[in-house]
């Protein structure tokens, strides 16, 4: 008799998407441009071995100059600058003897009984550590990068620190040498840990309350002593979905979480003897407005301001649906700042039994110890000499034990997703600050697919605008991991099949200046001087004419285009004639003017996707003709003319009709490397005369990215 579970859940959980704004959000935010695979311009590169698969973790060691790179039973250390330059590898396998062990427990030899390589940190001494499944027995251990060879140097084990199942998700970071990880400590992987390594190992508390059943995303510290007026201490997230035990619902409901612990903990004396005394939980929302049920964390990104402390800094998210009812997938952005408050000011949930099974989460307003639990050490704490967490009494203890879930929901900035969108699931996102020519700062996404595809995204004022979607495998498998480096300027990609290398932007796909604009990346810039859609640096060009116009995509900026030259075609009588046309995007509108007539497509001139068909031909279809593209954009329509053919008909039947032509012949001015790289050399010159500016930069600027476009 008691109530309909999806009403209970709707009750529960729909109130708060009920208040929000009913605004609409394009849910079909078509990419303004669509690349294929290995097209002409991507200058993508590529690395995968011959029965080498799941390159899944990734190291940059910029200071090497090298990715390095975990696969199944096998490390790598890839040239940064071109990845398909493998400059060292080294095997690690799993002893035959434990791949006995783990077939014989019932695991699969082929998929499950290897060692995938699953963590991946730098050490303060150069060193890396690194783990593996081992054949489903965890092992760790230190690996160094030294003349062009890695070398593996003693094993240890890795319990708690690496997942035993390959296929179980974990999260782990290294700050300074501490391992901080979240996985399954057991075989039967069902006793999830969140855990330091050391100095003194300190876990999580085996309790449903602390964990249930969870699927660990990500971890990212935080810098949050400095500067601190309360004296408080550093911190790590961690970003997790788990089984919600506070929904009062039959049904299992998952919900996503943040959690976050102080770097300074040590554990308590008696009560939580090893274990976080600061191990504080919220659940974390990002509202798509028609979804039932709420969506599920997949993958979070940290992004901080060089030049700003932490209270600037934004987690990135992705969200997906917890049923297979939709594809969409979205995107929320929460302040730092606005999580850390509610772990330091929030009030808790305490559970309360109802009749005789069920305990409900409700608000906790009773009276809450002090020191204020879960609290890092701080100068409150220690000014009742409370100087680290072994001094931290038991009601405060004993109250973090029973209560580390806080009552209030974390919501995005703006209380709505970024970007909500249909089609392939988003499972990982980085995003990069660029200074663009208006001299404002925009975050550009780049999101990896599980269709293989690289979507790059940036949102303008609340606008979300879709530069590109890139094509990286192929076929298309999920990118299970994307890495950034700005020194490079080079965005890496892993997948269970291979790695790919691309540039986080290739400006010479537009070859027009009104292409360049429209393009609307923060990233490109129409040269005046030389004619060219560049990679524009905010530092150097400013010297220089540069066309750009990120937030309206204003092309009357730009000057009149050289009249075109029309191409003569001859065909024969009764022949098909193909003109050729593509449209320079997919938010453009191809229309064909014949004799400076609006031309009607018919069953005998047929529009198709890359031109015009002419079947048929006879005498009347001789004359002029061209092709134009309408692209709109915030400030205007824009019309230009990309094409224009002369049409004669061989009546003697002795003319060639020519074979397809090649647009871009005409289009002509794609960029060559060498004139872009003088022109480099130039700004490079200009910056030593006039270099202050880039003196206050902070190394991971764009500066970087340019030397290496020399
Ligand atoms: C490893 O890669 C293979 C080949 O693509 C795939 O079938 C398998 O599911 C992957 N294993 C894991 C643990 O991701
Ligand atoms: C905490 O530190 C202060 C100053 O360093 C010291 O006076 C005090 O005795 C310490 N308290 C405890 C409980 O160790
Ligand atoms: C096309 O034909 C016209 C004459 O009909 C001629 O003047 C022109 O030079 C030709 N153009 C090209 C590119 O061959
Ligand atoms: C082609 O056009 C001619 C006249 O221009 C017409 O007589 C003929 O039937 C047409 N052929 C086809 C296959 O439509
Ligand atoms: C676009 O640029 C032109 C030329 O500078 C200017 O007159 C116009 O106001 C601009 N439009 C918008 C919407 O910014």
């Amino acid at each position: 008799g008691a109530m309909n579970p999806l009403l209970s859940l709707t009750v529960f959980w729909l109130l708060p998407l009920a208040l929000m704004a009913k605004e609409d959000l394009p849910l079909d935010c078509i990419p303004r441009r669509s690349v294929p695979y290995h097209s002409e311009w991507d200058n993508a590169r590529f690395f995968h071995e011959e029965g080498v698969y799941n390159y899944s973790t990734m190291l940059l060691r910029e200071d090497e100059g090298v990715l390095v790179l975990g696969a199944r039973e096998e490390l790598y250390a890839l040239d940064l600058q071109d990845i398909s330059q493998k400059r060292a590898s080294v095997k690690w396998e799993a002893t035959k003897k434990k791949k006995e062990e783990c077939k014989s427990k019932g695991k699969n030899a082929e998929t499950e009984c290897l060692n995938y390589i699953r963590i991946l940190h730098k050490l303060e001494d150069g060193r890396m550590y690194v783990c593996g499944t081992n054949a489903f027995d965890p092992e760790c251990n230190y690996m160094s990068f030294a003349s062009q060879k890695l070398t593996l140097e003693n094993v240890e084990d890795g319990k708690g620190k690496c997942p035993f199942d390959p296929f179980q998700r974990y999260a782990s970071i290294m700050t300074g040498n501490e391992l901080y990880s979240a996985t399954s400590v057991n075989f039967l992987g069902s006793e999830p840990v969140l855990m330091r390594s050391s100095p003194g190992p300190i876990r999580t508390e085996f309790k449903s309350s602390w964990l249930n059943e969870p699927t660990f995303v990500s971890m990212a510290q935080m810098p949050e002593s400095e500067r601190s007026d309360s004296g408080d201490d550093d911190k790590v997230y961690l970003f997790f979905s788990e089984t919600a035990v506070e929904c009062d619902c039959y049904n299992k409901l998952v919900v996503s979480r943040v959690a976050r612990v102080c770097k300074g903990d040590r554990g308590g004396q008696r009560t939580l003897q090893r274990k976080w005394t600061s191990f504080l939980k919220a659940r974390i929302d990002c509202p798509v407005l028609e979804s039932q049920l709420p969506y599920i964390i997949r993958d979070a990104y940290r992004w901080c301001d060089s030049k700003q402390d932490w209270k600037g800094c934004i987690f990135y998210t992705i969200f997906t649906p917890q049923s297979d009812t939709s594809d969409l997938s979205a995107v929320c952005a929460y302040r730092v700042l606005d999580i850390s408050r509610v772990f330091a000011e929030g009030k808790y949930k305490t559970p309360v039994p109802v009749e005789t099974s069920f305990v409900k989460w409700v608000m906790y307003s009773g009276e809450v110890p002090i020191p204020r639990p879960g609290a890092c050490i701080n100068n409150a704490a220690r000014n009742v000499g409370i100087n680290k967490t072994l001094d931290l009494p038991d009601r405060t203890l004993q109250f973090i034990k029973d209560k580390p879930l806080m009552d209030q929901v974390i919501h995005p900035i703006g209380d709505k997703p970024l970007l909500v969108r249909r089609g392939a699931a988003f499972i990982q996102i980085i995003v990069n600050q660029v200074k663009a020519a208006d001299g404002e700062n925009y975050h550009v996404m780049f999101i990896g697919t599980d269709k293989g595809t690289v979507l790059k995204a940036v949102n303008y004022d609340g606008e979300m605008f879709i530069v590109e979607e890139i094509q990286v495998f192929h076929p298309p498998v999920p990118i299970k991991i994307l890495k950034l480096s700005n020194v490079m300027g080079q965005l890496y990609a892993g997948s269970d099949t291979g790695v790919a290398q691309i540039p986080v932007a290739t400006c010479e796909r537009s070859s027009s200046c009104v292409d360049c604009v429209l393009a609307r990346d923060p990233y490109c810039g129409w040269n005046k001087i030389l004619g060219k859609c560049l990679i524009y640096i905010y530092c150097i060009f400013r010297f220089s004419e540069v066309i750009q116009s990120v937030k309206v995509g204003n092309a009357s900026l730009c000057p009149d285009a050289d009249p075109i030259k029309p191409q003569n075609k001859s065909v024969q009588q009764g022949a098909v004639l193909k003109l050729s046309c593509l449209p320079p995007s997919s938010l453009a509108k191809i229309t064909w003017q014949q004799n400076d007539q609006a031309l009607i497509p018919s069953d005998h001139l047929q529009l198709q996707q890359d031109g015009l068909l002419i079947h048929n031909t006879s005498f009347s279809d001789a004359g002029h003709y061209r092709c134009m593209s309408v692209e709109s954009s915030r400030a205007d329509k824009y019309k230009t003319t990309l094409l224009e053919y002369w049409v004669t008909i061989d009546l003697s039947g002795s003319g060639k009709s020519d074979p397809i032509l090649d647009p871009q012949a005409q289009t002509g001015c794609i960029s060559d490397i060498a004139l872009q790289a003088i022109v480099c050399l130039l700004a490079v010159s200009l910056l030593v005369l006039f270099g202050l500016e880039l003196l206050q930069r902070p190394p991971t600027s764009a500066l970087e990215l340019f030397k290496e476009e020399q």
